[in-house]
């Protein structure tokens, strides 16, 4: 695997890849970017991961200065998985002076769910998933449902502002008892990992209440908050949606996803399930 911490040796590296795929990452990586990576070694002739700690995503507050940095890990990692290259800038490589120009996704989705509770982040997100795919110009790029609306949001950029660039989705990869596999587990003490998977359970059950045929979407919404609260979490919000715009769903809906936060502790954990 060949590690590039600048554009311009990047860009001469992929000159020649045949079909490339993208996966970008903010390190730490474990068993999910991993999948990801897989996928894409099936899916391209070259693989592309990218790491790098996005702060224009962070708010004010939240983790970026304590975001877990482990490259020398990660690199075996992603060397194990086959990648070709690695791109790794630093600050000033991708944010030479502070960004002006952003890429602003609409209100409806990117002020929604996550996005109410973090102002700015789907912001953040799409202008550095842009330049990135600017920068390497992949064939395809991957990401995991994991980040639901992180994944609509990017998906709907491409189309909207007609990148020629196939976006791929991942599965989200779990811990054997449930639990979404994130950077953010490392924060959770031995008590609260062991609470952590009843996101996942609640999540499980209301999915299944909806399968067989409960239609009672704000009451399935409390009963999985109210549950979380009597377990000591703080809900953002539990919500069930459409999958395809995250909007909300009429009793006649089908294609629908159940999507949580909560922050357990100090620890703000996400997750979802298709129904
Ligand atoms: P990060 O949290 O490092 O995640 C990188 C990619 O891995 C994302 O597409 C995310 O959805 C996926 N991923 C994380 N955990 C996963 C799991 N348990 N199963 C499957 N996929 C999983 O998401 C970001 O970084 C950033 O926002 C980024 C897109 C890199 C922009 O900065």
């Amino acid at each position: 695997m060949r590690i590039h911490s600048t554009i311009a040796c990047l860009r001469a590296a992929l000159d020649d890849g045949g079909r490339v795929a993208l996966v970008p990452t903010m390190g730490n990586l474990h068993e999910g970017h991993i999948a990801l990576m897989r996928q894409a070694r099936e899916a391209a002739d070259t693989v592309v991961a990218t790491i790098f700690v996005n702060r224009l995503q962070f708010r004010p507050g939240e983790d970026f200065e304590s975001y877990p940095r482990t490259f020398s890990a990660d690199c075996e990692k992603l060397e194990a998985a086959g990648v070709d290259h690695l791109f790794a800038p630093d600050e000033k490589e991708m944010y030479p002076q502070p960004q002006g120009y952003h890429v602003e996704p609409p209100i409806e989705q990117a002020g929604i769910l996550d996005g109410e509770f973090r102002p700015g982040h789907f912001r953040g997100v799409a202008t550095v998933v842009m330049k990135l795919l600017q920068i390497a110009q992949p064939d395809l790029a991957l990401f995991g449902k994991k980040d639901y609306q992180q994944l609509m949001i990017i998906r709907n950029m491409v189309r909207e502002l007609n990148l020629p660039i196939e976006i791929g989705a991942g599965e989200t990869v779990r811990a054997t008892d449930g639990l979404a596999l994130s950077s953010r587990n490392g924060y959770l003490s031995e008590a609260e990992r062991a609470e952590a998977p009843r996101l996942f359970r609640l999540l499980t059950q209301a999915a299944e209440a909806i399968r067989a045929g409960n239609r009672h979407f704000a009451q399935l919404e409390r009963e999985a908050s109210d549950e979380l609260v009597r377990h000591g979490w703080v809900p953002d919000y539990v919500a069930v949606r459409k999958r395809i715009d995250l909007q909300l769903p009429t009793a006649h809906d089908s294609g629908l996803v159940v999507l949580a936060a909560a922050r357990l502790g100090s620890t703000r954990l996400i997750d979802n399930l298709e129904v």
